[in-house]
């Protein structure tokens, strides 16, 4: 996300201050939604991404420019009330931008395990003794998703261990947990598609997850 850079113009013998900000947008993709089908139909991403990511991407903006004003107006009590608005909506357009780096269609690798060489699929091995053991537990946790939430699979940067993690509504992974993979657990990421079986189609996605991008991320 782009930061918010703060200029300083001299006209006129005085200092005018203003906030300059490249808005957010939408990510470029490297696949097409009908490359994800049937396990993600393109209507159901097509959705998710035209109109629900793209109202974080409106609400961060938004959040960030009336803390941009309030900011420049001395208004602390504003840009305090402001702050749950930033988290929600930074956090729902950072989680999805990862969202689908998380995805792949299986021509370009979805669904395949990374190489074994990579020091991920070691520490998964290690640490859980398959895919399918890791996948289980996420499996678990996404289904255990009271309300709308994400659980991302992370790298613990203390440690190089491997963890599953269920956060709520967008609250993100940070701090030593790296997210390396995000699943979506809210309503909107399913619906459509599966109804309320949402089980269904946390079965479905590992066939068009990108491990070897986790992989990447892992050794960054
Ligand atoms: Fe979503």
């Amino acid at each position: 996300m782009s930061a918010i850079r703060n200029n300083v113009f001299k006209l006129n013998n005085s200092v005018i201050r203003t906030s300059i900000r490249n808005k957010v947008t939408l990510p470029e993709l490297k696949y097409k939604f009908t490359d994800l089908e049937p396990f993600i139909s393109a209507d159901l991403n097509t959705l998710h991404y035209t109109k629900h990511h793209q109202t974080y991407v409106n609400g961060i903006n938004d959040a960030l420019e009336q803390h941009a004003a309030a900011k420049a107006a001395g208004d602390l009590k504003k840009c305090v009330d402001l702050q749950q608005n930033i988290k929600f909506h930074g956090g729902g357009y950072q989680n999805h931008c990862l969202y689908w780096e998380s995805l792949a269609p299986q021509s370009q690798g979805g669904g395949k395990l990374p190489n074994e060489n990579s020091a991920f699929y070691k520490a998964v091995i290690n640490q859980y003794g398959s895919f399918e053991k890791l996948i289980k537990i996420a499996n678990t946790q996404l289904a255990g998703v009271q309300g709308s939430g994400w659980v991302f699979i992370c790298k613990n940067t203390n440690n190089g261990a491997v963890e599953v993690v269920q956060r709520y509504n967008h609250e993100t992974a940070s701090g030593h947990l790296k997210p390396l993979l995000a699943l979506d657990a809210w309503e909107h990421a399913y619906y459509l598609q599966y109804k309320n079986v949402k089980v269904e189609f946390f079965s479905a996605i590992w066939n068009v997850i990108n491990w070897e991008f986790a992989a990447k991320k892992f050794d960054a």
